[in-house]
């Protein structure tokens, strides 16, 4: 596998284009098994979790195919409703082929993704939504089996006990081809459901209040195929306004909806760092160290779990103490001890962090086995006085596209070490 070699101490300096975002595509790809036909969509990152999704589509019998930003799909009737554990233990968000499989078939099997690095992540809501529209569940042999007695969903009130991203985007997905009307009540409301919303409503479906926690979907006969760009990735350009801070740089994100990073973008101001929405993009600049400031990860429109560990590399530095409290995962903090080793000051009790801001961290080898704390050691690598080495960019690889190349042309010294297995 990879690693990353990084020689810290330069300041990120110019201009960043963010990709598409990885987890509005994955569901929207799958939205694909809901319509026969030429799907096209487009500004779709070239990731590792993408390129599974791919796999997974053409597992099932359709053509799937990712070139230069646009992945086209010729949608038909799948050989076999069925997600295998090769491809799910991959990629957890394999899961999202169970909504559009359902809604389509009346029928699935799908691997259980099991717990992963960040937590136990179960899928019970997601079930429990499907039973509540006429699904009947088995699990076996490690699969969880849905089966529709009556062959088509049927409309229902479904009130989430979280608002998950996942299993509102499933049900959501379900709940298009469904007879009558479902409610989503405790939905997530992340930018994620309002794109596959958006996609679906463009392909027919009749879907309102996505972006507020009650959605109301009424379900219709038929959907088409759909052409469509997707947003851009709000925690790729989270982690990019992240190094900014940490080096005390100055970049200009482009191509970016300022609206999605509000929470990022706030908790930033409030640091000392200045971020400013500028024409097609947002520019971050840091003329000194940020200042300690708490954080506590929510759900949307709440600070993302999905930028703790890069936030938490700003506060390494920072000065005065801070306190980070994750509220979504139970066990998100991996990146401490790989911090504490390249000299940070972090202790954890139960789901909070407390940092206390050091001068500099000292590059080290370091590893992390998921996506966002390997993201945030490359940050840390960057700050770090002498060579850091990131191994397993593995990781990495599934959510940033390019990380390398994009950091190298802000000025970042980085390069790809290509690993042997
Ligand atoms: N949960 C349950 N039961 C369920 C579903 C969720 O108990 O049926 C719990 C989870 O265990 C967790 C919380 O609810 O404690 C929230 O999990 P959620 O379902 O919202 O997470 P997810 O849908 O599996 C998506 C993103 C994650 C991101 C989270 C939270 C995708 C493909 N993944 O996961 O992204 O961290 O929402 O915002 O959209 C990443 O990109 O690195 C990543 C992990």
């Amino acid at each position: 596998m990879d690693n990353f070699r990084i020689q810290g101490g330069a300041t990120l300096k110019g201009r960043v284009r963010i990709s598409g975002a990885k987890n509005a595509a994955l569901p929207i790809l799958c939205a694909a098994l809901l319509a026969d036909g030429d799907h096209v969509f487009r500004n779709v990152p070239n990731l590792m979790d993408v390129r599974t999704m791919g796999k997974l589509l053409r597992t099932m019998g359709l053509d799937a195919e990712l070139a230069d930003g646009t992945f086209s799909v010729r949608s038909r009737p799948v050989n076999e409703p069925v997600a295998p554990y090769d491809l799910v233990k991959q990629m957890r968000a394999s899961v999202l082929v169970l909504g559009p499989l359902v809604a389509r078939y009346g029928r699935a099997s799908v691997s259980l993704p099991g717990g992963c690095a960040i937590g136990a992540r179960p899928i019970d809501q997601h079930l429990k939504g499907l039973e509540a529209m006429g699904a009947q569940i088995r699990l076996q042999h490690g699969y969880v089996h849905v089966d529709v007695p009556k062959g088509r969903l049927q409309g229902a009130e479904l009130v989430l006990d979280m608002p998950t991203v996942t299993g509102t985007e499933n049900l959501m997905s379900a709940a298009v081809l469904a007879r009558g009307r479902t409610t989503i009540v405790n939905a997530a409301r992340e930018p994620e459901i309002e794109e596959l919303a958006l996609v679906l409503n463009k392909m027919g479906a009749q879907i309102e209040g996505a972006g507020t926690d009650v959605i109301v979907i009424q379900g219709v006969e038929g959907l088409d195929p759909v052409d469509h760009a997707i947003i851009a990735d709000r925690i790729e350009a989270g982690t990019f306004m992240a190094a900014a801070a940490a080096t005390q740089g100055d970049v200009f994100l482009d191509g970016v909806t300022f609206d999605h990073l509000e929470a990022v973008a706030a908790k930033l101001r409030q640091a000392g760092v200045v971020v400013e929405r500028e024409g097609s993009g947002v520019r971050v600049a840091a003329e000194q160290r940020a200042r300690g400031t708490d954080a506590t990860t929510a759900p949307h429109p709440g600070f993302p779990t999905d930028m703790q560990a890069q936030f938490m590399v700003v506060m390494t530095t920072a000065s005065g103490s801070s306190t980070i409290v994750e509220t979504i995962f139970e066990n998100r903090f991996m990146h401490v001890p790989e911090l504490n080793r390249m000299g940070a000051d972090i202790s954890v009790s139960g789901r909070n962090a407390h940092v206390r801001g050091v001068a500099t961290l000292q590059g080290a080898q370091v590893m992390a086995t998921d996506l966002r704390a390997s993201a945030s050691l490359v940050i840390a690598g960057l700050v770090a006085e002498g060579t850091t080495e990131v191994l397993r960019v593995y990781h990495i690889d599934r959510g940033y596209e390019r990380i390398e190349e994009k950091l190298s042309a802000l000025g970042a010294r980085i390069e790809r070490v290509p690993g042997h297995a």
